[in-house]
């Protein structure tokens, strides 16, 4: 499927997964873009793919993407299970492109983390021009240094921590935040460095109960607390802690709750009251920093741009200051953890912060 010339293109987006801050940013800018760049028609998918198999779509013009820049969520709704290609016990995703001839749809922007990429990818392949826009708060996709939704997270985090700090020393207690990020630590480790954590703890790092422990007696003797960041994919004792198993076929392991455990496993071995704080989708509500708002707009304008020029199959990317594209298949099914040379770990380990 190629876009026609001799009308202007007809381009569908949604955004998929969970939703975080700057999605709508990322809608406005497309929609902003497209029209301006070659005055393309835009359809709104509600609900991400699911929207294909429901049926479900809006028109979206200028007018319909005044004033959301800065607001959370996605005017469009979004989906994190539903996969066309196996969705409800079968492939549905000859009806899904059914319906997106039928509209008349020459391309598509899908907005959002690993499965709705590979999603895309697989769309691409099956005849509908896909361009991807990098969406996840645990900024885990491979390709491109920064996911957008991710500094909001981020920021979040660093708040709870100095808020976590200042009652903390109030009491001398070992107080513990729950981050989320599933199997990549990002979102710990950035958010703890910037919320002063004295403890980091990553799923890429072998982590030491007894280290952890000491750490805690050691500031107990100071008459002194210890403020501790843990990413939900963190093993204890080699266990990762689940909350649920969902219906998501792609990834139906819900992770939460490790926190509640270090607590449980910390507290006989230490002198100083352990508490612990799970922070939850906190991290994924609210309005995007002004870097997500700008990074989303970036992302957005060039995506518009990649539909303008024809060029498909390639997720837009940040790599080092500069916006660019990258090979959707690429990206595809890979995922990207914290490297152990990271220079954020440097930075931790410089500042004398315990990393595992
Ligand atoms: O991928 C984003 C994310 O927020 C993860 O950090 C978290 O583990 C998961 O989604 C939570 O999913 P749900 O909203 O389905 O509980």
């Amino acid at each position: 499927m190629h876009a026609a010339t001799h009308r202007p293109p007809h381009v569908a987006i949604l955004t998929g997964g969970g939703d975080c801050p700057g999605l709508n940013a990322v809608i406005r800018a497309v929609t902003l873009a497209l029209a301006r760049e070659c005055g393309a028609r835009i359809t709104g998918i509600e609900r991400g793919f699911h929207g294909l198999l429901t049926r479900r779509v809006r028109a979206l013009g200028v007018p319909d993407v005044a004033g959301i820049l800065a607001e959370g969520g996605t005017i469009l709704g979004t989906h994190n299970r539903c996969d066309p290609f196996r969705w409800e016990g079968a492939d549905r995703s000859a009806a899904a492109m059914a319906y997106v001839r039928e509209l008349g749809i020459d391309a598509l922007v899908a907005i959002g983390g690993d499965g709705t990429m590979q999603i895309a990818d697989r769309f691409q392949h099956l005849g509908l021009p896909v361009v991807g826009v990098p969406k996840t708060i645990d900024n885990d996709l491979p390709d491109t240094d920064r996911c957008f939704g991710f500094d909001s997270a981020v920021a979040v985090v660093a708040e709870a921590l100095d808020r976590l700090a200042t009652t903390a020393r109030s009491h001398g207690r070992v107080m513990i935040l729950e981050t989320m990020g599933r199997h990549a630590g990002w979102i710990a480790l950035e958010g703890g460095l910037a919320g002063g954590a004295d403890a980091i703890l990553i799923p890429e790092l072998p982590f030491s109960l007894a280290a952890l422990a000491e750490r805690a007696r050691e500031r107990d003797r100071e008459g002194s607390s210890l403020l501790v960041c843990i990413a939900e994919g963190v093993r204890i004792e080699g266990e990762e802690v689940v909350r649920e198993i969902v219906a998501d076929p792609a990834s139906p392991v819900r992770l939460g709750g490790v926190g509640q455990v270090l607590q449980q496993r910390l507290q006989p071995l230490v002198g100083n009251e352990v508490r612990s704080t799970l922070l939850g989708h906190v991290q994924r509500g609210g309005t995007p920093t002004a870097f997500d708002r700008v990074l989303a707009t970036r992302y957005g304008v060039h995506a518009a741009e990649l539909v303008a020029s024809g060029r498909f199959g390639r997720m837009v990317a940040l790599q080092g200051d500069r916006v660019t594209s990258v090979p959707l298949a690429d990206v595809a099914g890979r995922s990207r953890p914290v490297p152990a040379d990271h220079e954020l770990l440097r930075a931790a380990r410089g500042t004398g912060v315990l990393l595992g």
